[in-house]
């Protein structure tokens, strides 16, 4: 909450009403790590974090995996401050050789589904062995495309969200816990 108010200072004060805690991300990032370190028992592993919103989820889930995995990244530009565009444009290549290789995208929240249909079909392109999804926060309000997430951690119906990656503007990716936003 301190931190809170030094970033408000002198602007209008946005609210913040509490989502998730840093305890609750910490314990399903465990759960899920598991599951994926499970599953991929002797396979060739590519998580592919896209920046820049998964670049903590990506760490925290990196360091609980049990099984070898590379790492890449990708990184789209589609929201503007805050809304969707629905356009999306890829601003970072993969550096990666993906070929026969099984791949987890690896997202910070997936909301209408239109830059992960997107980068789907961006790395299959690819030939790689499989495309799987993992998303720390799967949004349901603004749904357009159906695609399958394997992985999530939370399922939260609705609001836009702040705090442990995921900005408002370049702000608050530094928070530990995952807010609300309401301005
Ligand atoms: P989609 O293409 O609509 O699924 O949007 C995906 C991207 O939009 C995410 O990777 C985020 O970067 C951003 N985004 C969507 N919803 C939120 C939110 O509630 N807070 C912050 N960023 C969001
Ligand atoms: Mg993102």
């Amino acid at each position: 909450m301190i931190l809170l108010s030094v970033v408000n200072i002198n602007k209008s004060m946005p609210e913040f009403i509490p989502v998730l805690s840093k305890e609750e991300i910490d314990r399903s990032i465990d759960d899920l790590a598991s599951r994926i370190s499970d599953d991929y028992q002797g396979r060739d592993l590519v998580l592919i974090g896209i920046l820049k919103g998964a670049f903590i989820f990506m760490a925290d889930l990196l360091r609980r995996l049990y099984v070898p995995a590379r790492v890449d990244f990708l990184r789209v530009s589609s929201y503007g401050s805050g809304t969707s565009s629905g356009k999306i444009r890829l601003t970072k290549e993969l550096e990666t050789d993906i070929n026969g290789s099984d791949v987890l995208i690896v997202e910070d929240i997936v909301d209408t589904g239109l830059t992960l249909k997107y980068l789907i079909d961006y790395l299959k392109a690819f030939h790689p062995g499989s495309v799987k999804v993992c998303s720390l926060i799967n949004k349901h309000e603004n749904r357009k495309k159906n695609v399958k997430i394997d992985y999530f951690c939370h399922d939260i119906e609705e609001g836009f969200l702040v705090g442990y990656g995921l900005d408002y503007n370049e702000n608050y990716r530094n928070l530990p816990d995952i807010y609300h936003l309401k301005i």
